[in-house]
């Protein structure tokens, strides 16, 4: 399963990053307001870091522009990934993107109908928002089974990127479900190295060693 980072902190990223652990990173138009930077720069930035995709959203709603934004987009590095919304639009888009070699991950979606469009129009990455249907009253992760189940009926093969993920739970729930990758934000990428019984058990492990007064090397 590949992990990717759902951030534009480059100081994070490239902390994270360090760890060998981050396959690819993902952005979306609130995460580049929160930088306060202009979206190329930072583009530009983190594909220097990250040599797997990074998904750069566009910003038009209609497939022509939309066109437009990702050719620029898809210029600034070779793994930039254009990001578009599962509209009709988007779905436009993502057909033309793919026959013009350009790697897309199309976002927004919330249902298996949709994902099934996406894969037909040849998206390179479809990213359900495994969070925000849980918001809403919904089984998220259940999206996520069953675009597996539809993907594997049909050999389609557009990858399930697990988004919009909030816990290590959702990260460990979207690889059992067979997710291809999941993006994930900082903080829970931190979560994923941690268990209290880690801790407990390394805190007796070096005060028993400590006691030994030997030394390794
Ligand atoms: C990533 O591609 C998505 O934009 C992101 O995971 C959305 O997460 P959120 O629902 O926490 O904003």
């Amino acid at each position: 399963m590949h992990l990717f980072l759902d951030t534009t902190d480059v100081a994070v990223l490239k902390t994270l990053a360090a760890t060998g652990l981050v396959d690819g990173v993902t952005t979306n138009p609130t995460l580049i307001a929160k930088s306060g930077r202009p979206m190329l720069e930072v583009i530009a930035e983190i594909c220097e870091i990250v040599e797997g995709p990074v998904s750069a959203e566009v910003a038009a709603t209609e497939a022509e522009a939309m066109l437009a934004e990702g050719r620029k987009l898809a210029e600034i590095a070779t793994n930039v990934v254009v990001k578009v919304p599962l509209t009709r639009d988007g779905l436009i888009a993502t057909g033309q993107f793919t026959r013009e070699g350009i790697q897309t991950n199309v976002t927004l979606c919330f249902s298996a109908a949709q994902a099934l469009l996406a894969a037909k129009a040849g998206a390179t990455f479809i990213s359900p928002f495994i969070g925000r249907l849980d918001d809403y009253g919904a089984e998220g992760m259940d999206l996520i089974t069953e675009i597996r189940a539809i993907y594997d009926n049909y050999s389609f093969d557009t990858e399930i990127l697990a988004a919009s993920v909030r816990t290590p739970a959702h990260v460990t729930q979207a690889a059992i479900a067979g997710a291809d990758c999941a993006t994930i934000p900082p903080a829970v990428f931190e979560a994923l190295f941690k268990h209290p019984l880690t801790e407990k058990g390394l805190e007796q492990f070096m005060s028993d060693w400590a006691k030994t007064g030997q030394s390794i090397l």
